[in-house]
């Protein structure tokens, strides 16, 4: 039809998900087109937590500088503060996301990359222009209508919304991206765990000035536990920080079951007050908006030509501020599948594996995200509270657990296990990196995955096992002037990469071969002394599990797709059936 559009991928959606996609995809040379409805990015805060496996996408992206440019560091985010009003009384601290001295080594060990705090509204902008600078094309202020598919590719039937015209964009393959009320994925009829509308909470975005109250506790998140907060159903109204210390978003709980709140700039700054307790600051509200607290995941994420990545297939509330990373990872798991099948360097079937490796991780983030939000139950447990109790009552309950009896000691070791607990949302360092997949798109070596040796929420455990993300260290290269490089810097980039020790040259030499037979670009590092890249600390050799002989092929998004504890007979053989199994090439 003439106005018709064609494009090899076209992403529905230009959040997270979408924008990230895009980059990936530009980053491998596959053409696509993104459409988002609206006419720009984000304009709500919203997600901000950047964990460090999404640093470290955006790492191997070229674009960790960019990240950090604009973030709010490491060592600011992590005095995550409990208390009765900011101005008023602290009941206590927990020192989130890796900063306490305990945790601190294991983030720094994990990841070349360190966590930051990167709103949307500026995470969103950074992705979308260097998406365009390699090449995406983006369609703003269009709509999505409907599809259809057949062998031949998808049909998307569009609306532009600024001249009311509405054409159809055909395309190899489609990404719905489009977010929680996805179309798309009700379009495919996904089906679905869990429920919407959980419950319901209120967004208020506002300037002011808390400098004094934050410099001698720098954080994120000031939890305030005030009478009505619960509502909603998370407890505890939150202050978070956009930047520091003057732009600010609050969350505060209403009740699902009753008619929606009709906030005004008055009462939400009168919310505001309240939640900080200084009758004499200044408040500028910005925005507000209402949504709701959900627990919802898909079984099933894909459909032929068809894939949802994102909160399209994943639901839940902000806790362990997993949502706009899970979304980022959906789609770096993504893309250089679409790319190797779109330059025939892999069988279709390669993309089911999307949905096998994916799908576990969406349930698991769901779970986790509102058991989180439920564990906040001990800390009201421990204080004696029902949030619904008035406030003379809850706040005489609150102050027991200063009394000078056994009913305020036990008080006071209630509310210290009851915060030791949210280390389970805030220092999570195993659900961020932990990520381990089973699939096609894997040659297992029959061996199950190493048991853990501590809480796997809570700890990240490095194994080479395949399908387990690539463990980082630190390697030196031959030039004593140049600076050290992390393993996963000499793998990803869209290629496959085999790592192998001295012992194991012939590893390198067969993946020159592999590469040069299958036009699949596969790099080849021999690790260790008087080679271009040594293992300065011996952390690699430590980590690798394989012997000096053996050998591992990382994939794309630096997962471990196969490893030979030793050397073979026909290392070349063995190197070019597993990249044929992990192409799904035959
Ligand atoms: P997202 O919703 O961001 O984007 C969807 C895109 O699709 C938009 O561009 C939209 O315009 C477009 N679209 C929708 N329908 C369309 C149609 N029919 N046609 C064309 N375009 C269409 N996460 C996190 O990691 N850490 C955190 O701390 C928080 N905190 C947080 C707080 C609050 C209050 C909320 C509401 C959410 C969070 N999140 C979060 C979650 C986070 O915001 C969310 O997980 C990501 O934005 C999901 O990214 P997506 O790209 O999947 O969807």
């Amino acid at each position: 039809e003439p106005g018709d559009i064609t494009t090899d991928v076209l992403i529905v959606g230009s959040g997270p998900a979408g924008s990230s996609a895009a980059l990936f995809l530009a980053s491998y040379g596959i053409e696509h087109l993104v459409i988002n409805k609206y006419a720009s990015t984000a304009d709500t805060p919203r997600a901000h937590i950047t964990n460090q496996r999404t640093v470290e996408i955006m790492r191997d992206m070229g674009i960790e500088d960019q990240i950090e440019a604009d973030a709010t560091p490491h060592p600011m985010i992590g005095e995550t503060v409990f208390c009765t009003s900011i101005a008023g009384e602290e009941l206590g601290r927990v020192r989130a996301w890796g900063t306490s001295p305990a945790r601190h080594a294991d983030y720094e060990a994990a990841s070349p990359s360190m966590n930051c705090d990167l709103p949307q509204t500026y995470f969103e902008p950074i992705l979308v222009r260097n998406a365009m600078a390699r090449g995406s094309k983006y369609r703003w202020s269009t709509e999505y209508l409907t599809l259809t598919q057949d062998q031949d590719g998808v049909h998307a039937l569009v609306r532009d919304r600024l001249s009311g015209q509405t054409y159809t964009i055909h395309a190899q393959y489609l990404i719905g991206a489009d977010g929680s009320r996805s179309k798309v994925a009700a379009d495919l009829q996904l089906p679905m765990e869990g429920r919407m509308g959980r419950s319901g909470s209120m967004n208020i975005v506002c300037e002011m000035d808390l400098a004094p109250y934050c410099q001698n506790r720098e954080s994120v998140l000031y939890w305030v536990l005030q009478p009505g907060a619960a509502v909603g159903g998370i407890g505890l109204g939150l202050v978070r920080m956009v930047r520091p210390w003057n732009k600010w978003l609050i969350t505060w709980g209403y009740d699902i079951d009753q008619a929606p709140p009709e906030l005004t700039k008055d009462s939400a700054a009168e919310i505001v007050r309240n939640l900080i307790g200084d009758p004499t600051l200044e408040i500028e509200v910005e925005s507000f908006s209402l949504w709701t607290v959900n627990e919802m995941y898909a079984t099933r994420n894909m459909a032929d030509r068809v894939f949802c990545v994102g909160d399209a297939v994943h639901r839940h509330p902000p806790s362990n501020g997993l949502g706009s990373n899970t979304s980022i990872g959906d789609s770096y798991n993504l893309a250089w599948k679409l790319a190797h099948v779109l330059k025939g360097l892999a069988g279709p079937e390669l993309l089911a594996t999307y949905n096998d490796e994916r799908v576990p991780v969406g349930e698991q983030i769901v779970t986790r995200a509102n058991k989180s939000i439920d564990e906040f139950g001990a800390i009201l447990e421990a204080l004696g509270i029902d949030p619904r109790d008035d406030t003379a009552t809850m706040q005489a309950q609150i102050a027991t657990r200063k009394d000078a009896t056994e009913e305020g000691e036990a008080r006071r070791e209630a509310l210290r296990q009851a915060l030791v607990l949210k280390n389970y949302e805030f220092n999570a360092l195993g659900v961020e990196l932990g990520q381990r997949y089973a699939s096609a798109a894997v040659v297992g070596d029959g061996s199950p995955f190493p048991a853990p040796v501590r809480d796997a929420e809570l700890y990240y455990q490095p194994t080479t096992h395949p399908g387990a993300r690539l463990p980082h260290a630190w390697l030196g290269t031959a030039d004593p002037t140049a600076p050290k490089v992390s393993t996963h810097d000499v793998c990803g980039h869209g290629r496959f990469t085999v790592l192998t020790g001295i012992n194991g040259a012939a590893w390198a030499e067969a993946a020159r071969e592999v590469a040069a037979a299958t036009g699949v670009q596969v790099e080849a590092h021999v690790i260790g002394p008087g080679q271009h890249y040594e293992d300065l600390y011996g952390d690699w050799a430590r980590q690798r599990e394989h012997t000096d002989a053996g050998a591992i092929l990382v994939r794309p998004d630096n997962h471990i797709a196969y490893r030979s504890m030793t050397m073979v007979e026909d290392p070349r053989q063995a190197l070019e059936d597993a990249l044929s199994t992990v192409l799904c090439r035959r």
